[in-house]
């Protein structure tokens, strides 16, 4: 049996290491690679995969577009507009979305369990901003995208009735929890070297500001990061040193990867 990730770029995904070990540990007769699909090559791709691949991870920048080549969506899927995980039963191509439990998965190991009333920030507003917003609003947030495309900031907080606004509004806001979703901080396979930016900038001079007019974070606010490669993204060295409290992208990855292989192998 084979399965694969797809994405683009892809050179700095974990999950074949990560399913090829839980296949081994099984004793499952399966192989897991990365391929790399450009956005104008998905749908030649997608062509032969059911007669390829049994299941898939899907990620940046497909998690979208993909749903046109699918047979059934799960209802998360319908919901979010992402998939991120193909299972092929039988030729038929069916839709899931492991993120959106496993950003909840990654909160609960954090002792985050409710976030009633919490005013939530969300960078980014691709597939992963999606399961992501999808997720917190399950959990009672009050949410605001931000992006630097506007236009994706607004279409994603309509479907969801929350709020938008540019990058640059960050520093004017409440914040209890921020996630970042975009790919800035992630590893560049061009530049073969971490990216050494962040999406916002979080001030931690000593004395009293987060950003400009701003009282210095509580030790509550919590920063996350979906990236997971590098582990420690600016952004987190930033929040840390501001004194907040950081997720690291590795948990979420760890979840849903672990949701993903559940269902290639339990389910399927
Ligand atoms: P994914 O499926 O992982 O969410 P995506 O759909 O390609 O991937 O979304 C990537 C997100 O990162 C988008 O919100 C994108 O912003 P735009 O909507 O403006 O494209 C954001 N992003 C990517 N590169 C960025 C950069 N250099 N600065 C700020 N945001 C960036």
């Amino acid at each position: 049996m084979n399965y694969c990730v797809i994405g683009f770029p892809i050179s700095h995904s974990l999950s074949p290491a990560l399913h090829n070990r839980a296949f081994r540990k099984l004793k499952v007769r399966a192989r897991y690679t990365a391929v790399e699909v450009a956005p104008s090559d998905l749908g030649l791709f997608m062509r032969d995969f059911s007669s390829k691949y049994s299941g898939a991870n899907v990620t940046i920048p497909h998690k979208e577009k993909i749903l046109d080549f699918l047979d059934e969506l799960s209802p998360e899927v319908r919901a979010i507009g992402a998939c991120n995980t193909i299972v092929n039963r039988g030729g038929k191509l069916f839709g899931y979305n492991t993120d959106v439990l496993g950003f909840m998965d990654a909160l609960k190991s954090e002792g985050v369990r409710n976030l009633k009333g919490k005013n939530a920030i969300v960078l980014g507003a691709g597939g992963a901003a999606r399961a992501v917003v999808y997720a917190l609003k399950k959990m009672g947030a009050h949410i605001t995208i931000l992006n630097r495309t506007l236009e994706h900031a607004q279409k994603l907080a309509k479907n969801f009735g929350q709020n938008f606004g540019g990058l640059e509004d960050f520093n004017k806001l409440k914040c209890d929890i921020l996630v970042n979703t975009t790919s800035v901080g992630m590893w560049h396979k061009e530049n073969k070297k971490y990216m050494s930016e962040a999406p916002v900038s979080i001030c931690h001079c000593e004395r009293h500001c987060f950003g400009f007019g701003r009282p210095r974070p509580r030790n509550d606010m919590i920063i996350m990061d979906i990236i997971y490669r590098p582990r420690m993204t600016k952004l987190l060295r930033d929040a840390k040193k501001a004194g907040c409290k950081i997720i690291t992208g590795d948990k979420m990855f760890m979840n849903q990867a672990k949701r993903s292989f559940e269902l290639f192998t339990i389910c399927s």
